[in-house]
């Protein structure tokens, strides 16, 4: 897994040097349903592209065991659930295909690999966030 997450860190460095990646990221994601882009009606996207920045980079520390990470992971899960924005467990699909799109697209060294590493190393963070969706107060 450290080796995973390392190669997603060096993945993501040269996205977000891509001054169009989050841009991408927020046209895939939209696009992908109705019901998703109806989310974002209301939303300042250019802060809302900062706030995933730092949002994405605390995903993928909290896969590496970060304590701080964790908390922020937590801080989000509780934002994303049921009594607060309420995002449904199939939504995170649509993000994360939207996500590998967008990385596919913009890091040029892109593989297979890397593909996979990034769904794994994501993958822990998403599972809390949908846990925390169901669960009962
Ligand atoms: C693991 C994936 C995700 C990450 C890392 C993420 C990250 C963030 C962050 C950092 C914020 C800023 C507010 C906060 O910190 O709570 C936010 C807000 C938001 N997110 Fe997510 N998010 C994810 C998944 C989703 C999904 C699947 C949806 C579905 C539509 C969604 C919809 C929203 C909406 C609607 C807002 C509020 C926008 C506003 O203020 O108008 N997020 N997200």
């Amino acid at each position: 897994m450290d080796q995973d997450i390392n190669q997603v860190r060096l993945s993501y460095g040269r996205c977000v040097a891509s001054p169009t990646f989050f841009d991408d990221f927020y046209q895939f994601f939209q696009s992908s349903s109705p019901a998703v882009k109806d989310r974002f009606k209301n939303t300042d996207m250019v802060k809302q592209k900062d706030l995933l920045r730092h949002g994405l980079s605390h995903l993928i520390m909290f896969a590496g065991g970060s304590k701080s990470a964790e908390m922020k992971v937590e801080q989000l899960s509780t934002s994303h659930d049921k009594d607060h924005m309420n995002i449904p467990g199939w939504m995170y699909r649509n993000w994360l295909d939207a996500l590998l799109r967008t990385v596919k697209l913009h890091d040029k060294k892109m593989t297979q690999e890397l593909d996979a590493q990034w769904k794994s190393v994501l993958q822990l963070g998403i599972d809390k966030m949908i846990a925390a969706h169901s669960r009962t107060k």
